[in-house]
């Protein structure tokens, strides 16, 4: 139904797409892989009519089209679900479906027509949403249906859908891949993208992979595996499975008693949480982000305060109504979730980003007078132990890669011989590459006898790394595991709620 030939789209300073040559038959789910930045969303971008290419045609049922706009697309029975969804939350779902539909021209004529025909697709496809519903009051899962839905009530024979499963809990990754199937049976065309190895080989009928705007290969689950995927995308082999020494765990070293925090919407994110971490130990907390977790290492690292009846200490000492400074002084490390904002300062450059938190160090003085060449030897080394791709140390923080910023931050918690490491969110939007250091660092400290706590959204990052795993679902830890006792589907289902199903 689809070939795209010859595709090649520039931005300042890159090249996105590169000679891109894809295609798509009817009844297939086509995959796009690629890490970060490869030119995934570009080349579907493109296809929808939101950029216009340099150079390269596209052939839809093998007769060359120009799409200059969403609309143009639409009328071509393309549809796309983007990354970032773009419903309107104050208006209901109907409402949503029927947005810019030409039959709307004289609004709420035609909104009980729209519900009447959602109803059934929703019932033909299992998609289950209520139409008179305020799309805020959805779950994200939810609200993602809502996109399909409007594809589909457009009409859509060709679904794109960006990165659908960034969002969603591993049961409903499994819902949405039951629709996915019957939208191909009907003789659908998708095109799936993901860098996520796993569900990619799971769903696929054929898969396609980008790297830095090139395609690297197309080939078919049968002939893949993740290893070999991993390697298309990165362009060398890299190893999935980090090796994990035995490690014997000593004393607790952060202990967590009865933790309750307020979030910024003045409710409580953090109901009551118990947990310790051991010398020796990673502790994975999972979960779909927005659960507390967030809150949760920000009152550790003493960015946010816990309600009175808390409790947290770092070896012994009790840190819960301490500032940043002081918990770092006594043993933590901390790898924020939000790196721009609280982990490095996009306009500092490399080196001054690498003295954040220890300008003050008696070693960088001399004479009351900064030693700068000292300290370009302490930054310089840092960079290098952490394979920091940077030109400079003067080069500003902000034109790294995510992973760079992420490398450059561990490279100077790490520095600080922590007792504590708190990392939350690592390797998020980082490259395999970078991700596959991290980890590498991770257990080296854990060997070195630091208590992990490791908190991700990413479930194959947890069961790989942590030696115990805390699911966290509205605030509260719902599911406490040996890892050698956890499944993925008992955590999944942690993750969704369903092990704490009590009223209300
Ligand atoms: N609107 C834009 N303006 C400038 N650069 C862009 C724009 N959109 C994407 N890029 C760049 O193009 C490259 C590919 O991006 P993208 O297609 O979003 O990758 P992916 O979806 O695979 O993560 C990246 O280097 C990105 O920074
Ligand atoms: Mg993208």
């Amino acid at each position: 139904m689809l070939e795209m030939r010859g595709i090649t789209k520039r931005f300042p300073g890159v090249v996105a797409n590169d000679d891109v040559s894809f295609d798509l038959r009817a009844g297939e789910v086509h995959t796009l892989l690629g890490e970060n930045g490869a030119g995934k969303s570009t080349l579907m971008k493109i296809l929808f009519g939101l950029y216009q290419p340099d150079a390269g045609e596209i052939l839809l049922q093998g007769r060359p089209v120009t799409i200059t706009s969403p609309t143009d697309a639409i009328e071509h029975r393309i549809g796309m679900v983007h990354q970032h969804f773009m419903l309107v939350p104050t208006l209901t779902v109907a409402e949503n479906v029927a947005l810019g539909l030409p039959s709307m021209r004289r609004p709420f004529t035609d909104l009980d027509t729209v519900s009447q025909r959602m109803v059934e697709i929703s019932d033909q496809y299992g998609l289950t949403v209520d139409p008179s519903i305020e799309v805020w009051k959805l779950s994200v899962g939810e609200r993602q249906r809502v996109e399909i839905i409007k594809a589909l009530y457009r009409e859509a024979e060709l679904l794109v859908l960006d990165e659908p499963t960034a969002v969603l809990t591993p049961q409903e990754v499994d819902d949405l891949f039951v629709i996915l199937r019957q939208m191909t049976e009907a003789g659908r065309g998708l095109v799936f993208i993901s860098h996520k190895l796993r569900e990619v080989l799971d769903l696929s009928d054929r898969i396609t992979v980008l790297r830095n705007g090139v395609v690297t290969g197309t080939t078919v689950p049968a002939e893949a595996s993740l290893e070999r995927l991993a390697e298309m995308m990165v362009g060398r082999e890299v190893s999935l499975a980090p090796d994990k020494p035995p490690v014997a765990t000593g004393r607790p070293r952060l202990v967590l008693e009865h933790v309750t925090v307020i979030g910024d919407r003045d409710t409580v994110a953090v109901d009551g949480v118990d947990l310790e971490v051991r010398a020796g130990e990673i502790v994975g907390i999972a979960g779909v982000s927005g659960n507390g977790q967030r809150e949760l290492a920000e009152t550790i690292a003493g960015l946010r305060p816990a309600e009175p009846g808390s409790s947290v200490q770092i070896d012994r000492a009790d840190v819960t109504t301490a500032d940043a400074a002081t918990t770092r002084a006594a043993g933590l490390a901390y790898v924020p979730e939000e790196r721009m904002k609280d982990g490095a300062i996009g306009e500092f450059d490399v080196g001054e980003n690498l003295l954040l938190v220890n300008h003050r160090d008696p070693s960088f003085l001399r004479g009351g007078l900064f030693d700068f060449e000292r300290i370009r030897l302490h930054c310089q080394r840092l960079v290098d132990a952490f394979s920091v791709k940077t030109p400079t140390l003067q080069t500003p923080t902000s034109s790294l890669s995510g992973g760079n910023i992420q490398k450059l931050i561990l490279a100077r918690e790490l520095d600080s011989d922590p007792t504590v490491l708190l990392a939350a969110q690592p390797t998020r939007g980082v490259d395999i590459g970078a991700a596959e250091y991290i980890h590498g660092q991770l257990i080296e400290r854990r060997s070195e006898g630091v208590a992990v706590l490791l908190i991700s959204e990413d479930l194959d990052e947890i069961l790989a790394l942590a030696d115990r795993i805390a699911v966290m679902y509205e605030g509260r830890i719902v599911q406490l595991v040996d890892r050698a006792d956890a499944t993925r589907e008992g955590l999944g289902l942690a993750m969704a709620g369903a092990a704490d199903r009590s009223p209300g």
